[in-house]
C-alpha cells in the first residue's frame, strides 16, 4: 500500500458514493496489510492525519495509537477538539502530549526564523519517539501522505515531508491510506467518515504553528495575543459567511510596541496584524478585501478583547512580493 500509485485514469472522488466506495476499498487493504499488529499515527488534528485516523478507526480500532502533540504553538481550541473528535466520540486510543513548556523553553530568546522552524521540528520528532518508545509492539506507522506529496518530492520541488526524520532505529512499514488522493478528494472522505465540518474544510496552517506568526523571540505573552487575535478573526470570519471562501486568515503580532491611550492612561502595546488572503497554488496570492464594517468590528474586538494589543493593521500585500507568512 506504501507504494500504490494514482491510476491514470482513476475518477475524481467528488460525491459521497465514490467517498463511501473508495473507503471500502481502502478499509479491506488495511486491515489485510496491518493483520493484527499495531499501528501509530502522529495526529496534528489537521486535515491529513485526521482523515486517516479515521480511517484506520474504522479499520483497525483500538490497534491505532494516535500521539497528539501539543506543541504549545497550536490555535486556540485545537488540542481540545482533537480530544473530543478522536478519544470522546470516536473511542480512539490518543496519547494527549503536552510538551508545551518544553518547546517554549527551548524558544526563548531564540529570534531566527530558520532557527526557530529547525527547534520546533526537531523537538516534534524526539517527543514523538519518546512517545513511540513507550509502546509495545508496533509495526506499523500511518501517515497522511497525499498525492502532491508524491508527486512534489518527485519532481524535486520539495522533500517528502513524511517519512523522514526517527531516529534509526524506529523504522516501521508505512501504511499511507490517502496516498492516491488529492486535497479535495481527503475532504470529501472524512466528511464521509463522520470528521466535523471545522476539522475537514480548515484552512491551511503551518507546522511551525503559531511560531511563525510571533515573529522574533517567542513569549509567551505574545503568542498568547496571537492565539486570542486569531481565535477572534476565526470567529468573526465564520460568523460572516468567510469561513471556506477566503483560502487562509490569521493575524501576526510582531515585536515592537508603540504608545496608545486607554481610559484616559498612556499604554505602550504590540499592534495585531491581519493577513487575509486567497490563492490557488499559494505561489502566487492575492488580498482578500473586507468590507469597512467587518473592518471596524474586528479592530474593535481585538482591541477591547486581547491583552497588550493597542492597534490593528492590515497587510494588503500581494505575494510576491511578501510570503504568506511572517517568518
Ligand atoms: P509562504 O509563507 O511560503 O507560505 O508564502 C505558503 C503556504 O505554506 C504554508 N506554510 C507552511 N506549511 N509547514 C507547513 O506545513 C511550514 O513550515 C509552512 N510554512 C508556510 C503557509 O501557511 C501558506 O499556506
Amino acid at each position: 500500500m506504501a507504494n500504490d500509485r494514482r491510476p491514470d485514469d482513476m475518477v475524481r472522488i467528488t460525491t459521497p458514493e465514490l467517498a463511501d466506495a473508495f473507503i471500502e476499498e481502502q478499509l479491506e487493504a488495511l486491515r489485510a496489510q496491518i493483520g493484527d499488529k499495531k499501528v501509530l499515527l502522529a495526529l496534528s488534528g489537521g486535515v491529513d492525519s485526521s482523515v486517516v485516523a479515521a480511517m484506520l478507526i474504522k479499520a483497525v480500532g483500538q490497534q491505532l495509537v494516535c500521539v497528539h502533540v501539543n506543541h504549545g504553538l497550536l490555535r486556540k481550541g485545537e488540542p481540545e477538539q482533537v480530544i473530543e473528535v478522536f478519544r470522546n466520540q470516536m473511542k480512539a486510543n490518543l496519547v494527549y502530549v503536552d510538551a508545551t513548556d518544553r518547546f517554549l523553553d527551548k524558544l526563548a530568546g531564540v529570534t531566527d526564523p530558520e532557527t526557530k522552524r529547525k527547534i520546533i521540528g526537531g523537538e516534534f520528532i524526539e517527543v514523538f519517539a519518546e512517545e513511540a518508545r513507550k509502546q509495545d509492539g508496533i509495526e506499523f506507522l500511518a501517515q497522511g501522505t497525499i498525492w502532491p506529496d508524491i508527486l512534489e518530492s518527485e519532481q524535486g520541488i520539495k522533500a517528502h515531508h513524511n517519512a523522514g526524520g526517527l531516529p534509526e532505529d524506529m523504522q516501521f512499514e508505512l501504511v499511507e491510506p490517502v496516498r492516491i488522493l488529492f486535497k479535495d478528494e481527503v475532504r470529501v472522505v472524512g466528511k464521509q467518515l463522520g470528521l466535523p465540518d471545522n476539522m475537514v474544510y480548515r484552512q491551511p496552517f503551518p507546522g511551525p504553528g503559531l511560531g511563525v506568526r510571533c515573529p522574533g523571540a517567542i513569549t509567551r505573552d505574545r503568542l498568547e495575543a496571537v492565539r486570542e487575535s486569531d481565535a477572534i478573526l476565526r470567529e468573526e470570519f465564520a460568523r460572516n459567511g468567510l469561513e471556506g471562501k477566503v483560502w487562509q486568515y490569521f493575524t501576526v503580532v510582531p515585536d515592537f510596541k508603540s504608545t496608545g491611550v486607554k481610559d484616559g492612561k498612556r499604554t505602550f502595546d504590540w499592534p495585531c496584524i491581519i493577513r487575509a488572503i486567497n490563492t490557488t497554488d499559494v505561489m502566487e496570492v492575492t488580498v482578500e478585501h473586507l468590507s469597512d464594517e467587518l473592518i471596524d468590528h474586528l479592530v474593535q474586538r481585538i482591541i477591547s478583547e486581547v491583552p497588550g494589543i493597542n492597534r490593528v493593521l492590515f497587510d494588503y500585500t500581494p505575494k510576491p512580493p511578501a510570503t504568506v507568512e511572517y517568518e
